[in-house]
């Protein structure tokens, strides 16, 4: 599927110089002559980006994006980025006044880029200044735009929630998976602000205040998580400290053990369903998104420890690259792949023992049994066989 770009433009002539200009294998353009067309194509078409480059005859462009991110606060899940161009500085001061037109719903927020600069923090429109348009310079610079937006990873990723959507089709049998893929659109950007107290609370500096905001947002979010990510955290440490890891990077290992599903949040209806782990083909696409969703929230909340955000990503990712994501392999994998192992027997002890949300239980015999049988059996291959080996002994210890 290709990206789809929706072009602002009446102007016959003009289009005929986009299309002409933009490489149409890569893009599919559409075009609206006014205001209410370009909410109307929105709408049916779902567009990946909306470029405003020219003035509309009858609404401002402030007025059209308003309206967009008005259809979105209600609930629509298919946000479009944003590019305009703004000569003229109405739709600068529009977005600049951002937070008085954004608070209303308390959802969205706009961080304006100007001039392009780079930011990893979320970004629904980006301001840009392009060369005239008399001059040749003027599309070539709007398509580097474009093409930067759609490479950003978190674009990326909202193209393939899009993709398997598509792929699901209309037929009512998908209805329920389609509306799961649909609500983590909106969360995805959504989130952003609900997890504003992160930020506020110090998350980019592992900070024990961020950790108790993180642990009060996903118990009223997502119970479930809540324990599961404490005792991630705790069988990494004591892996971490058999292995003889610096205190540093223990540190760090248990923050990681905590968000490490972080990524699951937008999604929690679909991972909520504890029949995740006998799920069919067709859902099983998604599941390997969440360990990237985690790493662009955390990066869009402002955490810059790229070992933590690497932990995060890498925390279902095999060691001999079979997992995903499936750029982590071998020792690209951070920390002997630790927490891949602690997340697994967390898992299993969870899901075997029906553990209740709420409560810390011991590793039960017949949990320990499997646990140990997955560890040989995939130790080497999807695990690191050094934590592995830990792991063996760890169980060992604990059994006796
Ligand atoms: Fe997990
Ligand atoms: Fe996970």
């Amino acid at each position: 599927m290709q990206p789809t770009i929706l072009i602002a433009e009446g102007n016959n002539s003009h289009r005929q110089l986009y299309t002409t200009q933009f490489d149409n294998n890569r893009y599919s353009l559409l075009f609206a002559g006014d205001g209410k067309e370009v909410l109307q194509t929105i709408l049916s078409q779902h567009p990946d980006i909306v470029l405003f480059d020219s003035s509309l005859p009858d609404m401002p462009n402030t007025t059209v994006i308003e309206q967009i991110i008005a259809q979105f606060n209600d609930g629509f899940p298919y946000l479009p980025h944003v590019v305009v161009n703004s000569a003229e500085g109405a739709v600068r001061k529009m977005l600049e006044r951002k937070e008085p037109l954004l608070s209303a719903g308390d959802s969205v927020r706009i961080e304006t880029i100007l001039h392009s600069n780079v930011s990893p923090d979320y970004e629904i429109a980006r301001i840009i200044t392009v060369p005239d348009k008399s001059s040749g310079a003027h599309l070539l610079a709007l398509r580097d735009v474009i093409q930067d937006v759609l490479q950003s990873p978190r674009y990326v990723l909202v193209r393939e929630v899009k993709e398997l959507i598509h792929e699901l089709g209309d037929s009512p049998e998908n209805i329920q998976y389609r509306s799961q893929l649909e609500s983590f659109l909106h969360e995805f950007l959504f989130l952003n602000i609900k997890f504003r107290v992160l930020r506020d609370m110090g998350l980019t500096a592992r900070s024990e205040n961020a950790l108790f905001a993180y642990r009060t947002l996903v118990e009223e979010h997502m119970p479930t998580l809540r324990w599961h990510s404490r005792d991630t955290a705790e069988y990494s440490i004591t892996l971490a400290r058999m292995m003889g890891l610096e205190s540093d990077e223990i540190d760090q290992l248990r923050y990681a053990g905590y968000y490490h599903d972080i990524g699951q949040l937008p999604a929690r209806e679909f991972y909520s369903m504890s029949e995740v782990f006998s799920i069919d083909d067709k859902r099983r696409k998604f599941l390997p998104l969440h360990p990237r969703t985690g790493r662009i929230l955390l990066e869009a909340l402002g955490v810059t420890d790229t070992d933590l955000l690497a932990l995060v990503e890498s925390h279902h990712a095999n060691y001999n690259g079979s997992g995903y994501p499936t750029t982590f392999f071998r020792d690209s994998i951070p920390m002997h792949g630790i927490l891949r192992i602690a997340e697994m027997i967390d898992s299993v002890k969870r899901k075997k023992q029906h553990i209740p949300d709420d409560q810390r239980m011991p590793l039960e015999a017949d949990s320990i049994a499997h646990i140990k049988q997955e560890l040989h059996r995939y130790g080497g291959t999807f695990f690191n066989p050094d934590a592995a080996n830990t792991a063996l002994r760890y169980l060992d210890a604990y059994h006796a």
